[in-house]
């Protein structure tokens, strides 16, 4: 196909710069974006009398129609194409003639795939979020039926002290909380247009960039037009927060992965959400979490390639940044997929309160509530420390628990020991006792769980 600039040159370009240079194999993803976006440039062409309003009507309206036909598969996008804006205008231009020519108009395609993106990826975050809030609720969920299944808490992978499962799952509510204010926050700072901001410089023609922006719901106008088309931050900070979304994905799916072996066995995935082996009979796989773990290597792959090409490039477009889409859209597709598959897996997993109680009973996690009993009882802690880890070490050498501990043995060690301290000990009164803010005590988990089901869960017309 003829370039639309090929005015300047003597030959075609050669078969193969044009498939290295083109782009349209994946920005005509933004098709819908690249199409409204013109739609607005058109109108505000034609109120500002820059072309004839009537044929900026006629363009308007062919353009609506491209779209349609495109939405409905009576159109479909031309390879060969060098990128998604140039097919669009050729389109046009096929239709409506020397008409359609005047469509670009005081633009330029490095200010056109400036806004594309920002629209593309708005609308990207909303989906998003909307299946991170999903997310939440599913932990939620989960959490608030769990609120006295006792399991050991972990440091270092060593059984620490005891927990709940509703405390250690509203952990990860915290962390995709703060997720969706990240991806919130990328919103925010970059939804301004850059429409207008033409190759880098504006253009001498009385455009209106507060009309544009507006009709395609940004704020304002971008303050300066070379940071307009060379802006990317928005790029890197989505894919930022798309980075470490992922890597909290990945640690839930590790210790599903942990949780799944028979050594732990806290949780059955359902048979839907997990995998066999084509040769061991026994086997079932939480493929769906090592996936995940996998696929964060992509995400924090997509942020490094965008700070890397964005680094060495000088005001204003480089053609290196046609090498932002790739990244952006494996974020978009690689967060999105993860997501619509862990919130079924977690919806369907039979978590197992038996063996999470069975592993706190092993392991010694109320060592620390046992030394606090003599600090209770006027003991210094340092000193309650050295009697209780003296216990311990009785506990290893004769194979029982704190709990089985004789009570002479006890009392061997400090005669502040009462027949009470069994009741001090047992896990549930260790988890009921740290009703503090943030504790794992159901009372403060049920309170977390009140809080965030009366802000990030709260439907929107409620908040
Ligand atoms: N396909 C290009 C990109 O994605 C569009 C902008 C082209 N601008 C240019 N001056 N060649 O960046």
């Amino acid at each position: 196909m003829a370039k639309l600039w090929k005015g300047r040159f003597s030959k075609e370009l050669d078969s193969r710069v044009n498939d290295f240079n083109s782009s349209v194999s994946f920005d005509s993803a933004m098709y819908r974006e690249d199409i409204t976006g013109s739609i607005a440039h058109v109108s505000m062409l034609g109120r500002q009398g820059i072309i004839d309003d009537g044929d900026a009507k006629k363009i308007a309206s062919e353009l609506a129609a491209i779209l349609g036909d495109i939405d409905e598969g009576r159109l479909t996008i031309d390879r060969e194409a060098e990128d998604i804006h140039m097919f669009v205008e050729e389109e046009l231009t096929e239709r409506l003639g020397s008409t359609g020519k005047k469509l670009h108009t005081a633009r330029s395609r490095n200010d056109q795939v400036a806004v594309d993106l920002r629209m593309y990826l708005r609308k990207r975050i909303d989906e998003i979020c909307g299946e991170l809030r999903k997310l939440i609720a599913t932990l939620v969920g989960i959490a608030e039926k769990n609120l006295e299944t006792v399991m050991p808490g972990y440091t270092h992978l060593q059984r620490a002290q005891p927990i709940t499962l509703a405390h250690h799952l509203m952990a990860y509510v915290e962390m995709f909380k703060r997720d969706m204010t990240r991806f919130f926050n990328c919103f925010e700072l970059m939804n301004v247009c850059p429409l207008g901001s033409g190759a880098l410089a504006t253009t001498t023609y009385p455009i209106d960039r507060e009309y544009t922006a507006k009709m395609l719901g940004f704020d304002a106008p971008c303050a300066n037009s070379l940071d307009g088309v060379s802006d990317r931050d928005y790029c890197v900070e989505f894919c930022s927060a798309a980075a470490l979304t992922m890597v909290h994905l990945s640690r839930l799916s590790e210790e599903i992965v942990l949780w799944c072996s028979w050594e732990f066995k806290f949780v059955e995935l359902d048979d839907a959400y997990a995998t066999g082996s084509s040769i061991m009979p026994q086997k079932k796989n939480p493929d769906i979490c090592e996936l995940i773990r996998g696929k964060t290597g992509r995400a924090l792959g997509d942020l490094t390639t965008l700070l890397t090409m964005l680094k060495g490039i000088p005001l204003a477009y480089n053609k290196d940044m046609q090498e932002d889409k790739e990244a952006v859209f494996d974020s978009v597709d690689t967060l999105k997929q993860c997501l619509s598959v862990i919130v079924p897996m977690l919806e369907t997993a039979k978590f197992i309160p038996a063996n999470m109680a069975a592993a706190g009973r092993r392991g010694f996690i109320n060592a620390t509530d046992c030394a606090d009993y003599l600090v209770k009882k006027g003991m210094p802690f340092r000193d309650a420390y050295g009697v209780v880890g003296r216990l311990v070490a009785k506990c290893v050498e004769s194979g029982v628990t704190l709990d089985e501990l004789p009570i002479d043995d006890y009392r061997e060690e400090s005669v502040l020991f009462e027949k009470d301290v069994y009741e001090a000990i047992d896990l549930v009164n260790c988890v009921r006792g740290r009703n503090v803010v943030g504790g794992p005590a159901p009372q403060a988990v049920q309170k977390h769980i009140d809080t965030i089901k009366n802000t990030v869960l709260k439907p929107l017309e409620e908040k």
